[in-house]
């Protein structure tokens, strides 16, 4: 046993939240006390002086992560001396702040200490049981670059002190500061230095009383029940500062991970009262993260928060000042939302008088647009607000973002459109995007037990549910080649099924056009679409079907028509009308289901979860811990400007005040998280089955999302294998693991609340189990994500392609009068079905900024995190990962150069490069599509 004669920092306690604080009541009023760890401030301990005799680094061939041990032999009183660096970043504000920063700065060096660090054994002290440290020692400023300034501190410490397991500072300093990472390492050594990785910000709030010293733990991961005997109770401390109590408005300096419904989406006006998403079976929805901001009862009874613009997120969720772009795309939104507030169109439903004018829009920046009647340009208008109100919002500053505006409100024409003017009119186009463009999500294979198609909606309230795309149709639309009953046993044929889900809400969104005084103007029908598999590998559109339910309030029967390709030219325009419903309706459930629930909005419970249940120094955090990067950030700027009431996705998308109650049905009634998993989902459609051998056989063999994600799925998967393998070598280690199964039980009971009791949850029982969890979590976050993010503006930028919105009624089913426009004026019953000048404008500048990469993403297979290279085994295990990263870039490339492959190459084809992993040089005149696979959905 190591014996010391003098327990080191002996005036300092372990002290945090409520026991750290020597508050006293008085004559029944709370009087502010000072702190006890503030007590001896002007006498900060340092340890007393004995001769160095031995510092190793403990690495010992283990390959574990390294740890810096100090081991005299025994009965010897010694101490070693220590260097402590710390980097930091202070908050950067306009110029004229930075000057104060810095005279501030100056200020402090020269005359008051502000950054004090003190060392925590791994041990406790054996003498008093209590925590052993160095006690706080001053950390001098001794160089800077760039934004980062560099301080030390000489730590002498006691033979006897064992592992250096954490590290605690303390900000005196008026401001808060980012604390990078720290380095402790013997004096006159750097070689043997171990890091601590910190990248948090750290405030000073010693005028609150609070404790605002922060511990940061090496990189050596244990789990709970590994956990060194002195850094028990700090982990546990920091999970429960972290979790919070639960009550009052949280302010932008706090870091308390807590969760909420969604009730801040609209306000108490009637034109935006919404529904309370989250906590209801008729509207369950993943949770929120917590603001606590005042809940005020609405006409419906529900409490619903005030909306404001800066939604709370954890400190060190929120953007980093280095994210220009991000810190750019809050202003834009707002700006765009802002625009949709003022309604700045005295007609905003002007539609663009011809496919010329859309055109134009990417060849001379609006210059060449058509006047309305008002006389300008509308889309040069509306361009010159954003831009004005932006670069108001920036008051002049920032030279850099105003280059990143200028290259967000460039609109370059979307690839698909390069590379083919007429890719948006061709069928083959309209089929083989739903293999390999924006939204291969949603085709499905139709099966013999769903054939007859038929609805599975209530026939009393919206007709009959018999679909017209009978087994007749089908056989004369693939010209009697097979008979209907062939070409389903035989996988031929495929469908994108808009039906059920949408047809719930036709005759709502109908009536917010309908009413008189109505500024809405967008219609909606229930659509299913059928494909069939030519011999080439490729799909070829042959019916759509549109149905309007029957209106029980109007006496409206039920409309239905099914459109094919046809022969004459009426059929052909009919046809391409019933096409761009499709479109419609395949965009924005791509948007509001693919996109936001699926990715941003059901990761969030994940990480408010992980961040309150795990442990820093947890393994799986710090797996997890890159996918969850600005997650928090960018849909706390959505609920704030995108997917608020009145906001851009329900302005610009059909199913306009119904788009996120939409979003929550379908939660209800279709999301399991085990369905998540791309082999899941492949298979839950049709479009892929498990072979004997285990191996997954695709349907369609030339589908690129399918291809490529299966690659990266399996990647992934093999390398959360290794690295569960590595922390966990028994199933039962998993189950005894409190932390894990506390995250994953509140994943489930809090964070999913309303699907709690969902038999489909995997159990966090076997090794089978967890990596399978953390692999689809960790799909979820980078390539479902990138596959659905980066392809927006390539593919729906040029919106005829992919238009949002569908604003009119098909001519059919307008009868005689409709039939009379489209005859008389074809391309003006196109131009006023697709969204009016006004939302393409807006949807461009959004879907344009969306889909672009931040200039510091961090890309899957080429981001490491410290911890993984500190620990030999976890190291070596993220080189195959990288490795196998870099085959799957190659076999991409490859795939897109081969001819066979139809639905990625060939003349005008825009080939499929959205899972393509990054090949260490993301912005190396690549497209955005190409730049690779972030790890988390940080847009
Ligand atoms: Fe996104």
């Amino acid at each position: 046993m190591l014996v010391t004669t003098q327990p080191i920092a002996a005036s300092h306690t372990p002290s945090h939240a409520s026991s750290s604080l020597t508050s006293a009541v008085s004559s029944g009023r709370w009087t502010a006390a000072v702190p006890r760890w503030r007590q001896h401030s002007s006498t900060r301990r340092t340890v007393s002086k004995i001769s160095c005799k031995r510092v190793s680094l403990v690495d010992a061939g283990t390959g574990e992560a390294r740890v810096l041990t100090i081991e005299p032999p025994e009965k010897l009183k010694t101490t070693v001396v220590l260097k402590a660096r710390v980097t930091v970043h202070f908050k950067e504000k306009r110029k004229i702040e930075n000057i104060t920063i810095l005279s501030t700065l100056l200020g402090k060096l020269m005359y008051k200490n502000w950054l004090f660090i003190e060392l925590i054994s791994s041990e406790l002290d054996p003498a008093t049981g209590e925590e052993k440290t160095t006690g706080q020692i001053e950390a001098k400023y001794v160089s800077n670059k760039d934004d980062f300034y560099t301080f030390e501190a000489s730590i002498k410490v006691s033979g006897s002190f064992g592992t250096v397991g954490a590290v605690r500072l303390d900000n005196d300093h008026e401001r808060e500061m980012f604390i990078k990472d720290v380095t402790v390492f013997p004096d006159g050594d750097e070689s043997d230095a171990v890091s601590f990785h910190c990248e948090s910000w750290v405030i000073d709030n010693e005028k609150n009383f609070n404790d605002d010293r922060r511990v940061f733990f090496s990189l050596k991961s244990y789990l709970p029940s590994q956990t060194p005997e002195g850094l028990k109770m700090l982990r546990k401390r920091e999970l429960e500062t972290i979790r919070g109590n639960g009550y009052g408005e949280r302010l932008a300096i706090d870091r308390i991970y807590d969760y909420d419904v969604y009730n801040d989406l609209g306000d108490l006006t009637t034109a935006n009262l919404r529904p309370v998403l989250g906590g209801s079976k008729e509207l369950p929805y993943p949770r929120r993260c917590r603001t606590g901001r005042t809940k005020t009862k609405n006409v419906n009874g529900e409490f619903t928060e005030l909306r404001v613009s800066d939604n709370y997120v954890p400190r060190d969720e929120a953007f980093s000042e280095d994210k220009q772009q991000a810190f750019t795309t809050k202003f834009i939104l707002a700006g765009l939302h802002a625009l949709e507030v003022l309604k700045v169109l005295k007609d905003r439903e002007a539609s663009f008088p011809s496919m010329a004018a859309i055109d134009a829009l990417f060849e001379d920046g609006f210059k060449n647009m058509p006047a309305p009647e008002e006389g300008g340009t509308v889309a040069g208008y509306i361009f010159s607000v954003i831009k004005d109100s932006v670069f108001d919002i920036l008051k002049g500053d920032f030279a850099g973002m105003k280059h990143m505006l200028d290259e967000i409100l460039d609109f370059e024409t979307p690839e698909v459109h390069q590379r083919d003017k007429l890719a948006w009119f061709r069928d083959q186009e309209f089929a083989r995007e739903t293999l390999a463009g924006m939204n291969p999500m949603n085709i499905k294979l139709v099966t013999e037990s769903e054939f007859p198609i038929v609805s599975q909606l209530d026939e009393e309230t919206y007709g009959p549910r018999e679909s017209l795309l009978t087994k007749e149709l089908i056989e004369e639309q693939i010209n009697g080649v097979m008979t209907a009953e062939e070409a389903i046993k035989n996988k031929k044929l495929f469908m994108l099924d808009y039906h059920d889900a949408l047809l719930p809400y036709v005759n709502m969104v109908r009536e917010l056009s309908e009413s008189r005084d109505s500024k809405v103007n967008t219609t909606l029908y229930g659509s299913r679409t059928l494909f069939f598999l030519t011999k080439d590998g490729t799909l070829k559109p042959i019916a759509i079907e549109l149905t309007r339910p029957k209106n029980k309030k109007t006496g409206k029967l039920q409309w239905r028509e099914v459109f094919t390709p046809g022969g004459s030219v009426t059929d052909s325009w009919l046809w391409q009308l019933a096409k761009t419903h499709v479109l419609a309706h395949d965009t924005g459930y791509h948007q509001l289901i693919n996109h936001w629930l699926r990715t941003h909005c059901c990761v969030e419970p994940y990480i408010i979860a992980a961040n309150r249940q795990l442990s820093q120094m947890h393994p799986i955090y710090r797996l997890l811990h890159p996918h969850f990067r600005y997650t928090m950030e960018i849909n706390a700027q959505a609920r704030a400007n995108l997917i608020n009431a009145g906001g851009i996705i329900e302005n610009n998308f059909s199913p306009n005040k119904y788009c996120l109650e939409l979003s929550s049905v379908v939660y209800r009634d279709f999301w399991r998280f085990d369905m998540e998993a791309l082999p899941n989902d492949l298979i839950r459609r049709g479009m892929a089955v498990q072979g004997k051998d285990g191996k997954l056989e695709l349907t369609i063999e030339d589908y690129p999302y399918a291809n490529d994600g299966l690659l990266i799925w399996n990647a992934i998967k093999d390398w959360a294998s290794d690295y569960v393998k590595h922390y966990y070598p028994t199933a039962k280690d998993i189950v005894d693991d409190e932390e894990l199964q506390g995250w994953w039980t509140e994943v489930r009971t809090k964070g999913h609340a309303d699907k709690q009791d969902e038999p489909w949850w995997p159990m966090l029982d076997s090794h089978e189990n967890l990596v399978q969890v953390l692999t689809t979590i960790m799909w979820i976050t980078s390539g479902h994500h990138a596959a659905v993010n980066f392809g927006q503006y390539p593919f729906a930028g040029y919106f005829p392609n992919r238009p949002t919105i569908a604003r009119k009624n098909i001519p059919l089913e307008m009868g005689r009068q409709g039939m009379k426009e489209l005859v008389e004026n074809p391309e003006k019953v196109l131009l006023d079905t697709l969204p009016s000048q006004q939302q393409a404008l807006l949807v461009l500048v959004t879907l344009n900024l969306l889909s672009s990469h931040s200039p510091e993403e961090e890309y899957m297979g080429t981001h490491v995190e410290p911890a993984w290279t500190a620990e030999r085994g976890i190291r070596s295990a993220f080189n195959k990962f990288q490795v196998r990263m870099k085959d799957i870039l190659d076999q991409i490339d490859e795939w897109n150069e081969d001819p066979r492959r139809r639905n990625r190459h060939g003349p005008g084809v825009v080939p499929y490069t959205l899972l393509r992993p990054c090949d260490g040089n993301p912005f190396d005149e690549k497209s955005e599509m190409e730049m690779g696979i972030p790890n988390s959905i940080s847009i």
